[in-house]
């Protein structure tokens, strides 16, 4: 059964900084981002009493980087839960498949963004967590997981 801690990983990018500021790239197929970026999108606007997520990809990986202000991401594996806060904008947090996650504690100049290896597929989503319990087991009575 694969742990939570082979599930994530908190990523720290370099920064490319001179007098004129800082300059942060990610890029895909690299040794901090391992797979190709099919996709990306940023979540702003949430305060601080929103939680977003709630749900586990079938398919997809992500890099999550605030890249301004801070949120709060809960790792859940089935068995045990990771909090990890994203703080810096070179900061990535990269999620494995098949892990449940919610996004929550966003300050108010909170910019999330993020980097997913596929395109958006609604049926890879799973949003309901008792189905992502049966999903989980199923996989690991197959060794797939
Ligand atoms: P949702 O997955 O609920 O956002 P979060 O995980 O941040 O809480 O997505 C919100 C809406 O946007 C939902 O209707 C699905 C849609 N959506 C897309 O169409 N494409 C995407 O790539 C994403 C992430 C969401």
């Amino acid at each position: 059964m694969k742990k939570i801690d082979d599930m994530y990983k908190i990523i720290e990018f370099d920064e490319l900084g001179d007098e004129r500021g800082n300059l942060v790239v990610a890029e895909g197929e690299s040794e901090l981002v391992p797979f190709a970026i099919n996709r990306i999108f940023y979540i702003y606007g949430s305060d601080s009493q929103v939680v977003r997520g709630q749900h586990a990809n079938i398919k997809t990986r992500f890099i999550l980087i605030n890249v301004s202000g801070t949120s709060k991401v809960k790792l859940d594996n089935g068995e045990e839960t990771r909090i990890v806060e994203l703080n810096k904008p070179k900061m990535g947090l990269y999620i494995d498949t098949m892990l449940w996650k919610d996004m929550y504690d966003f300050s108010p100049d909170s910019v999330l963004l993020v980097l997913a290896s596929e395109h958006y597929d609604a049926q890879e989503y799973i949003r309901d967590y008792d189905e992502y319990l049966k999903i989980l087991s199923d996989k690991r009575r197959t060794g797939e997981l």
